[in-house]
């Protein structure tokens, strides 16, 4: 059986429930997955292969993710590994699109990872998940309030990444 390492980073959960949502379409497509936080460091080395993604805070991944994917780069870079992205634009501009997938450029720049997929989903504004400044910030940006996860969108990713993952 090929095993998947889920791994996420997340300030509200938002991006934790896209996490899990992940991991149980590729339990179904019958690999073996943990569903792990950044935070707490998992070794990518024991798994097949990597799908690893986070929320979004002023155009970029939260830090917590971006170190774990450049300590594991060396690992990354020998097995299929997709990223994904929850944030804000997905639900008030899809459109911006190709802006949200340069969010990770830096990123692949810094580390050489050239991920096989790129999920890009809505996640929320709920302010009593927000500090008082960050609230403010999203007040300011007129961002719409809400929880905009599309579960039915993040399994047809899943699905969809799911060959160039190694599963059949
Ligand atoms: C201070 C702040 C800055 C944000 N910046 C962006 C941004 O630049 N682009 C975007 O699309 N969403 C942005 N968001 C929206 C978050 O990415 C969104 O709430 C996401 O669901 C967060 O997921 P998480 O709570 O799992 O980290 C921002 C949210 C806050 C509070």
């Amino acid at each position: 059986m090929s095993t998947v390492l889920v791994v996420y980073g997340t300030k509200t959960g938002c991006t934790a429930g896209i996490a899990e949502q992940i991991g149980r379409t590729l339990a179904e497509a019958g690999a073996g997955v943990d569903v792990i936080s950044a935070e707490d460091k998992p070794d990518a080395s024991g798994y097949d292969a990597v799908v690893v993604g986070s929320g979004v805070r002023v155009g970029s991944w939260h830090g917590a993710v971006k170190e774990w994917v450049a300590a594991q780069a060396d690992v990354l870079k020998t097995r299929p590994t997709a990223f994904f992205t929850a944030c804000l634009t997905m639900a008030s501009d899809p459109e911006k699109a190709d802006e949200v997938r340069a969010y990770t450029d830096p990123l692949i720049a810094e580390t050489g990872i050239t991920p096989v997929g790129a999920g890009l989903f809505a996640g929320m504004n709920e302010p009593k998940k927000f500090s008082l400044p960050e609230r403010l910030i999203m007040k300011a940006m007129k961002a719409p309030q809400g929880d905009f996860r599309d579960m039915a969108a993040v399994t047809e990713w899943t699905r969809s990444v799911a060959g160039a993952l190694g599963l059949s």
